[in-house]
């Protein structure tokens, strides 16, 4: 329930917060919309079709050439086969297929819809581009890490360039789900743990993938998934309930969705979970009343996977009928994979129970989408079997991941300067199970990418040496198994070795879509082999392989040096060596809170103060904190090392108070004093210390990303207004209230930085 008490203070405040909402940029950007043209052709088209017909436009089904990509990558589909679909193209029974096969495979259909079928209709070909099509880019999490908005646009629309020469209109991307659980696995597809750098990835991709117009055969069309706060399942388990304030939902979830749109997404996916016992796909306040109504958003909007069925096992839908009905009402205009609308929508409209003029409106919206995606002027506009081989990994697409892959890597700890390698005169121990071999290096949500075109780890760091024998490789363990012999081995090339390569962690099958996992930890017989390794004595840094978050230990914790390198796809080992050596000065910054522990999930760093904080240093009794770990991140969101020596210092705010309709400028100095060029991500968080509702302990309102040479210092100066520290009040929007803020310029979200505070004034 939401509290509606009016408190004194936020009436007082309305007046002045509300102008100043209305002033902002972000209220601005929420009347930038995409817009959807709908030509005259379009109702014509409609005019003519039959009820089977349009039920056919609203129905998407895994493409099923050959076994199909689709079907290896969601549970198994319904059984039908190629000849059969292209028989339902012929039927009007298709509006598209999706994960097919290239080329070859859209022309078949698209020749029987738009040759074959009484009304002529292209199909429209979708699939799941998250990362990369032939070209795999860093997992988008890792991606996030660069703190690089613009980096994103420019993979997100590589990855357009090459799959939109495959014949694809659409991807199933970008995922924008905050994710703050690590123990969820689909965290990797994701922007991370902060709404506002969420928000900013999200856009940024949607920017990449649709381009400036929705025509360009080199662009597609972009699809904000997953609708909404599919990251908040309990307990982390994937499909899980999300339950949650409305406070919570405007504040931590729906921004990222919302930067989607307003960046010009013309259509959503619906999530899987349910908010509060409604499922999304039968959620009329989220389909209609919020995303069309208050959003103003015009695309259309798909199920999941089965998404419409599903509600019959989630208790929401009697059976197949009454869950098209519920979805189609609630706003889904189109249904994926399950066969429910085109089975059920035209009894439904014959019997009354969804209204003739609603059917026709979602068929609008599909065609005219349809038709800026150009298919009517040209069906075949992405279908080009030798563009498609023509664009696929070319070498300025491998260069872009070589350098998506290095700006991804966070240095998370390097004790005594180990980093960067000298590239010779030491003999190097390459240890673990990713240590090489073509295997975990594009990542868990790929379709069309390969570990057979991948650089691994060996090849990488061999190219990077002098002498490549200097590098011996022991996998030293299994992933989830020991490997008989491997430790022995393993220590063996460890005494033999000036210095140790760690390359241990998660295998691409352990995080992604219902991988979540109840402990986030480096899998026990690889933690075994880092003890072994690390008894020898010899310097250690770990390389870690993950699609989220971990709970490092032991050994691992304790290594000289550690780097997040998550999984980078195609370019993997050339982007670790460029690190590892020096050839790039790691500039990532954590997206996600590693914690002390598994237990302490959900962590994230704007959480929200107890009364009974511990202060800081020794634990004290009564104070919030699990037994015997504090209540913080063993590195938190923002966290990441670079190769020289970052100081802050010299907080300046350009006045004392910032009014209602002003602004405040909070400035810093940051220093390399180290050796080596840096590139610092200088960070900037606020805390309102008293409000009528009690708000995080720090909340991440904008970055800088700034290079250093040696000796090189520079103003930071970041500029904020009243909008900027809006929270969602007790009246259900965005209010502002006066009082004192404190204000952090710093590296990570738990480092002190530097500090101040200023007043918020009527
Ligand atoms: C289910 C996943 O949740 C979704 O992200 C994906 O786009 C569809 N399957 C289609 O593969």
């Amino acid at each position: 329930m939401l509290d509606t008490r009016v408190s004194r203070r936020a009436m007082l405040m309305g007046t002045g917060a509300a102008a100043a909402w209305l002033a902002s940029p972000a209220r601005a950007l929420l009347q930038a919309v995409g817009k959807v043209a709908v030509p005259g052709f379009v109702d014509a088209l409609i005019a003519r079709m039959t009820p089977e017909e349009k039920a056919g436009q609203l129905q998407i089904m895994p493409s099923a050439w050959g076994g199909g990509a689709a079907l290896s990558l969601n549970p198994p589909g319904n059984g039908s086969d190629f000849d059969q679909q292209v028989n339902e193209a012929r039927q009007g029974q298709l509006t598209g297929v999706f994960n097919g096969n290239g080329a070859r495979m859209a022309r078949l259909l698209q020749n029987a819809a738009v040759k074959e079928s009484r009304m002529k209709i292209p199909m429209i070909f979708a699939a799941d581009i998250i990362h990369g099509h032939r070209t795999i880019f860093p997992v988008p999490l890792a991606e996030v890490a660069s703190f690089e908005p613009d980096l994103a646009r420019r993979t997100a629309e590589a990855a357009a360039f090459e799959a939109s020469g495959a014949g694809i209109d659409w991807t199933f991307s970008p995922m924008v789900d905050v994710a703050r659980d690590q123990r969820w696995g689909r965290g990797v597809e994701g922007g991370g743990e902060d709404p506002m750098l969420g928000s900013l990835f999200a856009a940024a991709r949607v920017r990449g993938f649709q381009g400036a117009d929705l025509k360009s055969p080199e662009h597609m069309l972009a699809c904000i998934k997953h609708f909404a706060a599919y990251g908040a399942a309990e307990s982390g388990l994937d499909y899980d309930v999300a339950n949650m304030s409305m406070r919570r939902l405007h504040e931590v979830y729906l921004p990222p969705y919302k930067a989607g749109f307003d960046a010009g997404a013309l259509s959503a996916m619906a999530s899987f979970n349910e908010i509060n016992g409604i499922p999304s796909t039968g959620n009329h306040w989220l389909m209609t009343d919020l995303l069309r109504g208050q959003w103003g958003f015009q695309g259309f909007v798909v199920s999941d996977y089965t998404g419409d069925e599903e509600m019959i096992a989630g208790g929401y839908a009697k059976d197949g009928r009454d869950a098209a009905r519920i979805a189609f009402l609630a706003g889904v205009d189109m249904s994926m994979a399950s066969g429910l609308y085109r089975k059920f929508l035209p009894d439904l409209v014959r019997s009354g129970e969804v209204p003739q003029a609603k059917l026709d409106e979602s068929v609008r919206r599909v065609l005219a989408l349809k038709a800026m995606l150009g298919l009517f002027d040209d069906p075949f506009r992405r279908i080009d079997e030798k563009r498609e081989a023509a664009r696929s990994l070319l070498p300025k697409t491998r260069a872009l991941a070589r350098e998506a892959g290095r700006k991804s890597i966070v240095l998370l700890k390097n004790d005594g300067d180990l980093l960067p390698l000298p590239r010779s005169g030491k003999r190097i121990a390459l240890i673990g199970p990713f240590a090489s071999g073509a295997h975990d290096l594009v990542g868990p949500w790929v379709v069309y990418g390969d570990d057979a075109k991948a650089v691994d780890l060996a090849t990488g760091v061999r190219a990077a040496v002098r002498d490549p024998s200097s590098v011996i490789v022991a996998e030293g363990s299994k992933v989830e198994e020991p490997l008989p012999g491997g430790i022995e081995q393993a220590v063996a090339a460890a005494r033999d070795a000036d210095i140790v390569l760690l390359a241990i962690g998660e295998h691409t099958g352990m995080s992604g879509e219902a991988q979540s996992r109840t402990e986030i930890v480096v899998p026990e017989p690889q933690q075994k082999l880092a003890e072994a390794v690390a008894a020898v004595g010899k310097p250690v840094v770990v390389v870690l392989k993950h699609g989220r978050a971990l709970a490092l230990e032991g050994a691992v914790a304790d290594a000289q040096a550690i780097l997040a390198t998550w999984f980078l796809g195609t370019e993997t080992g050339n982007a670790i060596a460029d690190v590892l050596f020096g050839a790039y000065g790691p500039s990532g910054r954590l997206p996600a809170s590693f914690p002390w522990k598994s237990g302490q999930q959900p962590y994230y760093y704007a959480h929200k103060p107890t009364g009974r904080p511990n202060p800081p240093g020794e634990l004290q009794p009564y104070k919030a904190h699990f037994r015997g770990i504090p209540n913080s991140a063993r590195y938190p969101f923002g966290h990441g090392l670079t190769y020289g020596k970052i100081d802050y210092s010299g907080l300046t705010l350009s006045a004392p108070a910032l009014p209602m309709n002003g602004r405040i400028e909070v400035a810093a100095t940051i220093i390399n004093r180290g050796t080596r060029a840096a590139e610092e991500v200088a960070q900037l968080y606020i805390h309102d210390r008293v409000a009528s509702v009690t708000r995080p302990v720090r909340e991440l309102k904008a970055f800088r990303k700034i290079a250093l040479a040696p000796g090189q210092s520079q103003v930071v100066r970041f500029t904020l207004s009243a909008a900027d520290l809006a929270f969602y009040g007790l009246q259900d929007r965005p209010v502002v209230e006066p009082g004192t803020f404190d204000v952090w310029i710093a590296p990570s979200a738990e480092a002190e930085g530097v500090h101040g505070t200023f007043d918020v004034v009527a």
